[in-house]
């Protein structure tokens, strides 16, 4: 049940039949305040400007033709023209009593799309670093939304395994199974990476062969291929090991890395030229932008082939985008990385669109993120200054949410906090990042994130165990809880059956804007609101009939925190 787009649809006809035409915007929104009622129609003042009348009277029109027989027990005009709308309890009642039986809350979507999502994306023999957690961890949220939704989601990983750099690469892993490397040399990436640059930068024998290797490899040399497919092998493999330990969805089978566009680029290239879109400029191939201006004021050039010959990011990005939309037939495409590559990603799809590549219908969005900070306020280090290795950062965690966990006086058994405790460090690593505004750079820090005060996963975990405690003592008849009904008398009551039926509002969101903070906030609430429901409203000891309805209300809590968590993919316990 989506309240806000019933609502929107109503109040749309109202605007209709009291004049309006079918683009009019209803507005329709949470009130912020319960004197407004539930929802507020905003749009009346900008309508009713448009048509030349006035406001009020407008609304008071709208009212006239606004059918919400059984939704709203009340309707009303406040201000200078907005709608505030009070909802009807049984409406309600039924509503929260359908999103407990029907499966899947309820929830459908009617016009399912396509949607890539192209996120994570590390690059062949470097590490995993903090940068790209964000990115795996925002992007597997919103695909869990999406998803939940109905939606055919194509999750894109967008693997740095190409470029010149494979040379030098093919070639010291060549040097190392000649002295016969062991496993271990060969999986800490950062310093395999550090020392294929050290002999090329130092070897002439080296580089020569490292630069002979790029040609090879790019014209198809089968020993090269089979060199940089163990490359991309070694890398994706402890890249999986992440995913798993973070509990995210990424397989190997999602790797739709550079390399996949590269047979495609020459002919784009060509295209380009050929529609008068690139043209040539000192050597290079450049297309120039009048929508962005350089230093000088000028249309900015962006190179799509180098002097050399060679692609460019851009070039890669634009055939991205086409193939998306040609081949693999997206309604949408989405990619999820650092604000530092926003006007990278515009530059490189107002290329496309001005190719013709792709119809304005499809929707390509960057969804941007800030830099991960320490407490200092400087970009995320290790404490030598160097960068933070994702698997150290979860070792970490693991260690901190042992301490938190081994204070709490618990009944556990040892297997018991162990899941405990995994599930409150990957938990609070992820949520610290999802929770907060992705635009926005954030602070790292360990003892906000580890806490069971505030929005953090522990918080949300430990509420979600104190409703299942709560069943634990009730000792109640399943049949009767399933057959008997919601009633809500009381305001708590009634405020937290709003917020549960407001969980779709919330996944909706996520899924459009790719923001996974609303519905944390959206959780957070909802666990505020069973608060203060809980104590104001007896349970256990309340008449027979008030305790299968209040029970009524704690179910559906229960699976609605677990299912908002489980698409923020973070773990819930039975105890802890
Ligand atoms: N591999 C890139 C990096 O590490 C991120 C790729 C983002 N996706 C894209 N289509 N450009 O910065």
């Amino acid at each position: 049940m989506n309240i806000q787009s019933v609502l929107s649809d109503k109040v749309k006809q109202a605007m209709i039949a009291a004049g309006a035409d079918d683009q009019c915007e209803p507005s329709v929104r949470q009130s912020g305040k319960v004197q407004f009622g539930d929802y507020q129609a905003n749009g009346i003042m900008a309508t009713a400007k448009k048509l030349g009348l006035n406001p009020r009277e407008f609304g008071q029109k709208v009212l006239e033709h606004l059918d919400l027989k059984d939704i709203a027990e009340k309707t009303e005009i406040a201000g200078p023209g907005f709608i505030n709308i009070f909802l009807s309890k049984n409406w309600i009642a039924d509503n929260a009593q359908n999103a407990l039986t029907a499966e899947h809350f309820g929830i459908h979507t009617e016009h399912p799309q396509t949607v890539v999502v192209d996120y994570s994306s590390p690059n062949v023999a470097k590490e995993m670093h903090v940068g790209h957690l964000r990115s795996t961890i925002i992007g597997d949220a919103v695909v869990r939304a999406l998803e939940f939704l109905g939606h055919h989601v194509i999750r894109a990983n967008h693997v740095g395994d190409w470029g010149t750099q494979f040379g030098m690469l093919i070639a010291y892993l060549e040097k190392m199974e000649n002295e016969h490397a062991s496993e271990m040399e060969l999986s800490d990436l950062e310093a395999f990476y550090r020392a294929a640059k050290e002999h090329y930068d130092q070897d002439p024998v080296f580089a020569e062969k490292a630069r002979q290797y790029v040609v090879k490899l790019q014209s198809g040399d089968e020993y090269c291929r089979t060199m940089w497919k163990k490359l991309v092998y070694m890398t994706m493999r402890q890249n999986q090991r992440n995913y798993e330990r973070l509990n995210v969805t990424l397989t190997e089978k999602d790797v739709m890395g550079e390399s996949l566009y590269n047979p495609m680029l020459p002919a784009i290239v060509a295209d380009l030229k050929a529609q008068g879109l690139a043209q040539e400029d000192q050597g290079a191939l450049v297309v120039f932008l009048e929508e962005f201006k350089n230093k000088e004021g000028e249309p900015m050039g962006v190179i799509v082939q180098k002097k050399d010959g060679g692609f460019l990011y851009t070039t890669t990005d634009i055939a991205a985008a086409k193939y998306r939309y040609e081949t693999l037939k997206a309604d949408r495409a989405l990619v999820f990385s650092d604000t530092r590559q926003s006007q990278h990603m515009q530059q490189a799809w107002l290329i496309t669109r001005k190719a013709g590549y792709v119809p304005d219908s499809f929707s390509l969005e960057h969804h941007n993120f800030g830099m991960m900070l320490g407490k200092d306020g400087k970009p995320f280090k290790t404490r030598s200054g160097g960068t933070v290795k994702l698997a150290d950062l979860l070792d970490e965690a693991v260690q901190r949410a042992t301490l938190l966990i081994e204070q709490k006086n618990t009944a556990l058994n040892e297997r018991e906090k162990a899941a405990v405790i995994e599930a409150v460090a990957i938990g609070a690593v992820k949520y610290a990042d999802l929770s907060k505004n992705r635009t926005t750079d954030y602070v790292f820090d360990w003892d906000n994130m580890l806490s069971f005060e505030g929005n953090t996963a522990p918080y949300m975990q430990y509420a979600y165990t104190r409703i299942r405690s709560v069943f634990a003592k009730a000792d109640v008849d399943q049949k009767q809880l399933q057959e008997a009904h919601i009633s809500l008398n009381d305001e708590k009551e009634r405020a937290l059956a709003i917020k549960l039926l407001q969980f779709e509002e919330a996944v909706q969101s996520v899924a459009k804007e790719g923001t996974p903070h609303i519905l944390c906030n959206y959780l957070y609430e909802l666990a505020g609101a069973f608060s203060a429901f809980y104590e104001h409203c007896p349970i256990l000891n309340a008449e027979p009939e008030l305790k299968l309805s209040r029970l009524k209300l704690a179910r559906l809590t229960e699976k609605t925190l677990k299912q908002g968590l489980a698409l923020l993919g973070i773990k819930t316990v039975e105890k802890m």
